[in-house]
């Protein structure tokens, strides 16, 4: 390691452990402000909002793609891996974003899409073209479309295969996606050094870190499933090894749709790290169960199965991002009971899931709308809020694919939603207009005119988080309950010392998923004895009793966090 290297992006406060304590946000930024009336939100129109995050306690932004691309698949279809879609901005801007973000003491996450491109992309148009030129083995090729038939279809909406014939190379070339967006060839070594390349190109621009988009795919075998296969895995641990010598301090996240036991192996090992944080998936669709079953037992089991997130690490905790809400991670008997709850009408649902955004899929139902951030912000990991979703915006589900919850951000009751200037007709999706979703009524303006708003009782529970170092770097202890609605746990953090507050704490986190009143009684082994207090308002609450027990009544769907002191 260079001893000149920063251990950190400049500007910014050296704190190896950031990404732990960080409240992320998810903007795209054709989604959030446009700033010349193009229709279009922008880089511009981002750092105009910048002050807005950062009131909103926001630690680090994720950007999805904001590259050149045909945008067939929301940008995730790259034709230049570093060159700004134009109507997003320029490089000088995205630079501006990072250094203004930096100055309050935000970070800049970007997505890399490494595991396809765009079929526009000038090394596909290269590959297909001259087969034996220096991008012919750039993409997997194959004479017939019969190898890998144990690799499953992901978008089985539109996809029939992962093979789709070149009419141009007279080849079948591999896609786990959509048939527009091949796959790039990780047997090639060349196609190592690009991305390694990309990767330095954002770097020196300052960006802090990477979600690494769709990376159990990269490489495929004979009999093989196509996921997390051994040299994916090890390109991952060389990926990691140039940015710890070279940028240390900037972090790689996994987006991994697998079981923890599976997603787990992205952290990589001590010999050989990989990822820092990767998207806890099998957690999130059981918050939604709970929320509609009224039983907290399934999200239990669940925290409950020992996982290892390795020293340093984190899991990223969701409830809503820009694709649709997965339900690959339950059975097909949760699968179906979900689908009745919360994708009643067909239009809802996407490839195995559903595409709606949190509000309508909580029926804006205040209290649950509460209970789900609740858990967001204690469960172990760092949260990850979807834009929009902190007003509770609509969906609007006749429009395509996902972008059912990729509409305008609503800032104000005017025009637009105050989000462009535009002519209406020419945004590049419209505004949500629905009874209850109205921008006259869900928007940032007028919610910050309303103390008791779901935006402002959002800004607090975050900063409530923040003000305990405990939720994001303590670990977690499932309690036992005599209620099946209840869900108990206890989060404890043994304390450094070295920063303000963070010292020794005990939360007790208590949720009840039923839609009526209910009594519990929570065995609550180690805090025996202790004095509670409520973290939001400070009043105290009975004590454990000596034998660990403790007996709390909830109203419907409501929560607590209780601050343990210690034993009396
Ligand atoms: C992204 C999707 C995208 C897919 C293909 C995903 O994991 O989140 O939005 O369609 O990768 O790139």
């Amino acid at each position: 390691m260079s001893f000149t290297a920063p251990l950190t992006t400049p500007g910014l406060a050296l704190d190896p452990h950031w990404h732990r304590r960080a409240v992320f946000y998810e903007v795209m930024v054709r989604s959030f402000m446009d700033s010349n009336g193009d229709g279009i939100g922008d880089l511009a129109g981002l750092i105009s909002k910048l002050d807005y995050l950062q009131w909103l306690g926001v630690d680090a932004l994720w950007l999805p793609p904001f590259f050149e691309s045909p945008l067939r698949d929301g940008g995730y279809d790259v034709a230049d891996y570093t060159a700004v879609l134009p109507e997003f901005g320029t490089i000088e801007q995205f630079r501006e974003l990072v250094t203004k973000a930096h100055e309050r003491n935000m970070r800049i996450v970007i997505d890399l899409v490494i595991n396809h491109t765009s079929d526009q992309h000038p090394w596909f148009q290269a590959s297909r073209e001259d087969p034996q030129g220096p991008y012919g083995d750039y993409y997997v090729w194959s004479d017939t479309d019969e190898k890998y038939q144990d690799v499953r279809i992901i978008f089985v909406d539109t996809e029939e295969s992962n093979w789709a014939f070149d009419p141009v190379r007279r080849q079948f070339y591999w896609h786990r996606f959509f048939s527009h967006q091949p796959d790039l060839n990780f047997e090639n070594p060349k196609v190592h050094d690009e991305i390694f390349d990309v990767v330095r190109f954002w770097a020196d621009l300052g960006v802090d870190g990477f979600r690494l988009d769709a990376i159990p795919y990269l490489y495929e075998s004979d009999g093989g499933t196509g996921e997390s296969e051994p040299p994916t895995h090890a390109f991952i641990a060389k990926l990691r090894a140039m940015i710890d010598e070279e940028y240390p301090g900037r972090i790689l996240i996994a987006e991994a749709n697998q079981w923890p036991h599976e997603v787990v192996e992205f952290f990589g090992t001590d010999e050989q790290p990989e990822c820092h944080m990767a998207f806890d998936f099998p957690v999130m669709p059981r918050i939604f169960y709970a929320l509609r079953s009224q039983q907290a037992t399934e999200l239990e089991r669940q925290l409950s199965e020992e996982v290892h997130a390795p020293e340093g690490s984190a899991w990223g905790v969701f409830l809503r991002n820009h694709d649709e809400l997965t339900l690959e991670m339950v059975s097909e008997e949760y699968r179906q009971a979900m689908y009745g709850w919360y994708a009643y009408d067909p239009r809802m649902r996407a490839n195995v899931g559903i595409r709606r955004r949190l509000a309508p899929l909580l029926d804006n139902a205040r209290s649950e709308l509460e209970l789900a951030h609740a858990l967001l912000f204690s469960l172990p990991g760092s949260p990850f809020l979807y834009y929009g979703d902190e007003i509770g915006m609509g969906d609007n589900i006749w429009l395509p694919d996902r972008d059912s919850s990729r509409t305008p951000m609503q800032w104000t009751p005017d025009r637009n939603a105050g989000f462009s200037t535009a002519d209406p007709g020419k945004l590049y999706l419209p505004v949500v207009q629905s009874l209850v979703y109205h921008y006259n009524q869900i928007n940032v303006e007028s919610q910050l005119a309303q103390s008791r708003s779901l935006l402002h009782w959002v800004r607090n529970v975050i900063h409530v988080r923040k003000a305990h170092p405990t939720f994001g770097l303590g670990t977690m202890r499932v309690l036992r309950t005599d209620n099946e609605s209840v869900l108990a746990f206890v989060r404890e953090y043994a304390g450094t010392g070295t920063h303000l507050g963070d010292s020794a704490e005990r939360i007790l986190c208590v949720f009840s998923f039923a839609h009526n009143p209910v009594s519990v009684t929570i065995t609550a082994e180690g805090l025996e004895g202790a004095g509670l207090h409520d973290l939001f308002g400070g009043a105290p609450f009975p004590p454990v009793g000596d034998d660990g027990r403790l007996t709390l009544t909830l109203g419907s769907q409501s929560f607590f966090w209780l601050g343990a002191d210690a034993a009396r």
